[in-house]
């Protein structure tokens, strides 16, 4: 084990991983309010809706992220003519995939909630996304926050798969350094040790945050 090496790149994988961060923040985000969206969608009156949206998560749920980031980065621009930023190629591609699974994540948050809840605030004159918006959810949040931290976490990790189009997270930088330096012990045991500091670092305060 070369200390020396892992001292030397330190800091430039630790830029990366603030990068990962970034990106996973951001996708996650973005992932946040379509699957908020699509959840609701899915168990809605609207039949249309429901359809659309069962559309888009077995879509994306049911095709490697790998490919979908090929997809936006190369496949894409041939389409439309327009170069694709690696950034936003890497958010768009996350962000749509996390949409997907955080939909499942608030359709399973919210069907767990007792239907006689809906029909309590129904025949209170509420409407359907009334009750939705001021019963259901409110109680659903529970359900929903220990998943939503899984997903974090997943796409913390997944985020490495965006190293392919050249993107300058953790991974990727790893990898240019181990280009330079042949270090491939030393750096991979440094970039999976960051990777576990983060992941850890998230469960905590996952669990902080269901305990209030
Ligand atoms: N590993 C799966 C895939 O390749 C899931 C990737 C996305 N993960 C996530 N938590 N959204 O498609």
């Amino acid at each position: 084990m070369n200390f020396e090496l892992i001292e030397h790149a330190l800091p430039m994988l630790l830029v990366g991983a603030g990068v990962t961060i970034e990106i996973t923040a951001v996708s996650v985000a973005i992932g946040f309010l379509i699957g908020l969206f699509v959840g609701i969608a899915r168990i809605c009156q609207i039949k249309v809706l429901r359809i659309i949206a069962a559309v888009y998560a077995d879509c994306i749920r049911g095709t490697p992220l790998l490919v979908q980031i090929f997809l936006i980065y190369f496949a894409l621009p041939i389409v439309t003519g327009h170069r694709v930023e690696p950034f936003a190629a890497a958010v768009a591609a996350c962000g749509i995939n996390s949409g997907a699974y955080v939909s499942e994540i608030f359709r399973a948050g919210i069907q767990a909630i007792d239907v006689g809840q809906m029909e309590a605030g129904r025949s209170l004159g509420l409407t359907w996304w009334q009750t939705m918006y001021y019963v259901i959810l409110p109680q659903a949040v529970r359900n929903i926050l220990p998943p939503l931290g899984n997903e974090f976490i997943a796409m913390l990790k997944d985020s490495s798969l965006v190293s392919v189009i050249g993107f300058e997270e953790l991974t990727r930088r790893g990898q240019l350094i181990i280009a330079q330096t042949y270090g491939s012990f030393e750096i991979w045991t440094t970039v999976a040790v960051l990777y576990l500091i983060m992941t850890l670092a998230i469960s905590r305060v996952v669990a902080w945050l269901e305990k209030r």
